[in-house]
């Protein structure tokens, strides 16, 4: 790829005389790739309009081919022109949730002139709630095509420095609106299977769906999500760090997990460095620990800080690490499936953890 100067510009409150945002909607208008914060996560962004705009997303992310995009839109008269509206479920849906952290799989309006959705008869739509997303579309007037703004395979960037660390070179501009609130990806609804169906639990639960629909929601497991001919996005390899990572529920104690890792520094060398993200004091003891503490009973500070947690444990190479699991109801679900798809074990008991460490000293 040309390499480029990638600017990092910071925005204030005063975000329509903002010189970032208009700078940003003229490169979106001219073809190009910007990133910018959401309520989410970073997104990197193009005109959905233009094929062109839509194939740069992929190069720059080195995304494969066909998983299809997000389109974001800032009015809810844009929708017209991408979907077909006549579900009576959106408008309860957008009444509910938009703007905010929740995507609908809708019928597309015109497949093949839609480059976000790789040839798929659906299409991906959310209105997100950040002022800087939200200004950015408006001045661009255009729908706008974004993944999160990461290099494939890498987590979602939270800050203006993680999409550095991952694009630098390779696109123009990066707008910085400080650190991303939610932290982890919208929710996915796909309303065009029988029932609605999460392809992807985010800060909008199923609880909270139910209740607006009226309505059953179901939640795709990995078998769901397999047999499904269009869940694209679940195909490909999900972020997790190079080290294992292991995940402790509540009930694994303290004792256990002392043993636990003098086992595993067995493995390597005493004062090998490894991480914890989580609640417990047990990991303060080791002085080759990079702890990054979450408040216990905090899911939503959990769900905020976590990409970022793991991504600077990864950029440190520690050897292994343990990260607490959070209680899997509402929004926890959500961090739990973050955390399943990061993680090498799931430990909820010290009778898992120990028959773990007894086949690892046993190779
Ligand atoms: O919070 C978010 O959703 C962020 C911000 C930037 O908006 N975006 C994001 O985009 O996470 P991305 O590309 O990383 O994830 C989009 C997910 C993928 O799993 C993709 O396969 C799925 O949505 N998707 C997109 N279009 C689809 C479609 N027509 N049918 C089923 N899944 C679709
Ligand atoms: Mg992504």
């Amino acid at each position: 790829m040309l390499e480029v100067k990638t600017k990092i510009i910071k925005v204030s409150q005063d975000l329509i005389n903002e010189p970032a945002i208009s700078e940003a909607a003229m490169l979106l208008r001219a073809g190009q790739v910007v990133a910018f914060p959401t309520e989410t996560v970073y997104g990197l962004g193009a005109d959905a309009t233009s094929k062109d705009a839509v194939e740069l997303i992929y190069k720059v992310k080195n995304r494969p081919a066909d998983n299809p995009l997000i389109v974001h839109i800032e009015d809810i008269n844009q929708l017209k022109s991408i979907s077909v509206c006549e579900d009576p479920r959106i408008r309860l849906l957008s009444v509910g949730f938009w703007p905010g952290p929740l995507t609908l799989i809708l019928p597309a309006k015109d497949p093949l002139k839609n480059a976000a959705s790789r040839g798929l008869d659906t299409v991906a739509v959310r209105m997100p709630s950040h002022p800087v997303a939200r200004a950015l579309i408006r001045l661009s007037e255009l729908p706008v095509a974004a993944p999160s703004a990461n290099l494939s395979g890498r987590p979602s960037p939270t800050t203006a420095e993680h999409v550095f660390e991952d694009l630098k070179g390779r696109i123009p501009l990066i707008i910085d609106g400080g650190e991303c609130q939610i932290g982890i990806e919208s929710t996915v609804l796909d309303l065009t299977t029988p029932k609605p169906l999460i392809l992807r639990p985010g800060r909008v639960t199923k609880e909270e769906l139910e209740h607006v629909l009226d309505q059953e929601v179901l939640l795709a497991n990995n078998d769901t999500l397999r047999s499904l001919p269009r869940s694209p996005g679940t195909r490909y390899r999900h972020y997790s760090p190079s080290s294992p990572v292991f995940v402790v529920g509540q009930n694994v104690s303290d004792t256990i997990l002392n043993k636990s890792i003098r086992s595993l520094l067995n493995h390597s060398h005493q004062n090998t460095k490894f991480g914890y993200i989580g609640w417990r004091t047990v990991f303060s003891n080791y002085s080759n620990c990079v702890v990054k503490e979450i408040d216990k009973d905090r899911t939503d500070e959990f769900g905020r800080l976590i990409y970022r947690y793991l991504r600077e444990l990864d950029d440190k190479s520690v050897a292994f690490m343990f990260v607490d699991a959070v209680p899997s109801k509402e929004f926890g679900v959500s961090v739990m499936d973050r955390l399943r798809r990061a993680s090498t074990h799931i430990f909820q008991s010290d009778l898992e953890l120990n028959s773990f460490i007894l086949s690892q000293n046993k190779e």
